[in-house]
This record gives C-alpha cells, structure tokens and sequence, in this order.
C-alpha cells in the first residue's frame, strides 16, 4: 500500500466534482462580484446562489450565512463582535474547545475585561451540564456560552439541544463551534436554537481557505473586518468567489449523500476499533471516541501501551510507512507541544502514553484500516 490518508479531522480530500466546480467558476466567471457589469453580475449571481442552497438545507435564512476564510475567522468574528457590538460582558465555555476559541477568549479576558467560566468536564471530556446551569443561574451581565459541537480531537458529541435549552431558560447567547459537525450531521436552525456557528469547507471535501459563520437574524453583529460593503455589510473584502461556489458544491454533495456516506463512514469507524481491539487488547480510548452514540463517526482518539521512549518513534514510523494520522490534533502535531484537549482529561501516567488520532472518510477502505492496525501492531510488540 503506498500511503494511506487517515487525518481527515484535520482536512479532507476534494471531492472531483468540487475541484471541476471551482475550475469553471476560476476560468469563467472571474468577474469581481461588486462590479455592476455582466462579468461581476454573473460571480455576484453564484455568491448568492451559494448562500441560499446553504441557507435551505440547514433551514435558515440567506441572510444569516455569512462566507468568511474558513473556521477560525468565524470564531473570532463571532465571540469579538460578539463582545464589541452586544456588550457580552460573560463567557461561558471549556477548556477543550478549539484555539479558535480558547485563545480568542483568553484574548476578550485580557484586553477587554470579559470574565471566563469554564464549565467542569467529567473524565470523558463531557461537559457537567448541572455546572453550566450553576454557572447560568449566577451569570453577571449579557452572557454567551460557547461550547463545541464535535470536540476536534476526541470526537465527542455535545448534547447541543440541552445546551440550546439552558441558554434559552437563562437568557444567554449560544455559539456552537460546529467545524467538525457542519457537512456531517444534519442540521435545522429552527429545531435546534443556536445563535451563531462556524463552518469550514475544507473538512467535508471542499476547498482550504473558505467557511462560513452562521448568524441568527437581528442579533445585531457588525463587521469584524472594515472596508467595503460585501457580505451585505457584514464581511468586508471582495468574496472568494471561486471557493465559495466550491464549499457549496462540496455542502450539496455532503448532503444529499449523508445518510449512505454516514453509514459507510461509521462502518469503517466500527471496524477500526473492533479489530484494533483484538488487535492490541491493551489499547485504550480517549474521551468517548470508542463510543458510536457519543462520539462522531469520524474519528477515533486512542492511546497505546508503549512507553515514553519509544512513543517519540511513532508518528515517524506511521509515516516512514505512508500513514498519515495526527498526534492530539494537527495544529499541535508539529509543535512538540502536548494536546491541552488530552491535558484535560488524561491523568500524568495516562499522558506519557502516545495518543493518535484517526479520522476517516469516505475515500477510506477496510484494507487501509487492517495496514494500519498491522502496523502499529508491529510496533507495539517490536
Ligand atoms: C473544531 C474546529 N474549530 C475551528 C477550526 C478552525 O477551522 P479553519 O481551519 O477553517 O480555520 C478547526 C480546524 O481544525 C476545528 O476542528
């Protein structure tokens, strides 16, 4: 096998479809989209196109999607403005969200004077949902609460509609940094009350670079990038037209083939952690990630029984031997810095064990999985 790619949390293939989209929107309708010529018609025409298709399968209204570079401009636009323009004075969040979040709340805290609460976690990583009403019940001044649909790194799955409730019952806003669900779960902004959302493209086979920010009607946001008036006012910058029409193909594509794509993609998950379990039986699960109800079927976090030495070897080894996975999540890989997700939740001993991520998708086989479980095998008994 020449390389097998199982980092698909981090960033996905393009679907061919998308790319041939893209090609055609770059060689034919390069027109500026604020140009009131047929050229600049013509791109504006796609924008919005893109807007709407987006707006009605999540049930919501054009106005409210908002295209962005991808998911960390949609969270710092959303907690920023959210702060400057609705006088949020209170955030409530966790300590594993995405640096997105994290670092820009640190941020609010330090120049802004925003008071953090971070809602207490269980072992798993779940969040304690009796300390968020606890927290809700005493909230000082306009409040937000951001907690993350899919944790990026462990997989597990926040109960969103409970989450939606309290925020409803205490008068709080609700951010949901849903990068990881949006173009893998459905979603209906009429059944589930969110105020604002995140997406990015690139993690269901669109193009890097663009996502959107999803913005309940009249919330009252002002741009967090001054300049002209694209995106009705709200982002400024001419639109990246050619990946916006791709992240629509690539949202279009996502869903109208989810259910089969999601039993496929489950199914790969099942199988990953049944044979890795008869594999190498000392193998554990961080957070819920073993778990198909609490853990999105994209990825899988586990810890291996080697010791700390030898763990320095292993994502080397794995890509020696063309697997690519991640340590904690991709932007950490790379640092030499440890998971502040796994930090959280693994004891000291826990965390001198390595921990991989595999994420999956549809362009994955069982023979991809059954290398790799070979492979890590190896090295556990080597
Ligand atoms: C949960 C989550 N939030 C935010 C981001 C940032 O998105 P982007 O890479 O599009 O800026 C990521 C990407 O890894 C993510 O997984």
């Amino acid at each position: 096998m020449e390389s097998i790619y199982l980092d698909n949390a981090a960033t996905t293939r393009v679907r061919a479809n998308v790319i041939a989209k893209m090609q055609e929107a770059l060689t034919s309708f390069y027109g500026n989209p604020s140009s009131t010529h047929s050229y600049g018609r013509s791109a504006k025409t796609g924008l919005e196109s893109a807007r709407k298709t987006i707006a009605k399968y999540m049930n919501a209204h054009p106005s409210e999607i908002i295209f962005t570079s991808g998911g960390t401009e949609a969270d710092n636009m959303i907690l920023r403005c959210a702060v400057r323009d609705l006088g949020v004075a209170t955030i409530i969040t966790s300590k594993i969200e995405h640096h997105a979040v994290t670092h820009t709340v640190e941020e609010l805290v330090e120049k802004q004077n925003v008071r953090a609460h971070y809602v207490n976690l269980d072992s798993f990583g779940s969040p304690d949902l009796k300390h968020l009403e606890a927290l809700l019940e005493k909230k000082e001044g306009k409040t937000l609460v951001s907690l993350m649909h899919i944790n990026n790194e462990i997989g597990n799955v926040l109960d969103i509609k409970a989450v939606s409730e309290l925020c409803q019952k205490y008068d709080a806003l609700f951010h949901s940094d849903t990068v990881q669900s949006i173009g893998h779960f459905a979603w209906d902004t009429q059944e589930t009350k969110v105020d604002f959302m995140a997406a990015a493209a690139h993690k269901f086979h669109g193009p890097k670079g663009v996502g959107f920010a999803y913005i309940k009607r009249n919330t009252g946001l002002k741009p967090l990038i001054s300049g002209g008036s694209q995106e009705r006012g709200c982002r400024a910058g001419t639109e990246s037209h050619h990946n916006i029409v791709g992240l629509e193909e690539a949202f279009i594509s996502a869903y109208d083939n989810l259910e089969e794509e999601k039993a496929y993609v489950m199914g790969l998950k099942k199988y990953f952690v049944d044979t890795i379990v008869q594999e190498i039986p000392e193998v554990q699960f961080n957070g819920h990630s073993a778990d198909l109800e609490k853990s999105t079927y994209t990825l899988v976090n586990l810890r291996l029984p080697v010791d700390s030495q030898k763990s320095l070897m292993l994502l080397f080894h794995l890509d020696i031997k063309g697997i690519a996975c991640s340590k904690g999540s991709a932007c950490q890989s790379g640092s030499g810095k440890g998971s502040h997700v796994l930090s959280e939740i693994l004891t000291d001993e826990e965390m001198q064990k390595p921990s991989l991520r595999f994420s999956f998708s549809k362009y994955n086989t069982k023979a991809e999985l059954d290398h790799t479980i070979k492979v890590l095998k190896e090295f556990v008994l080597q």
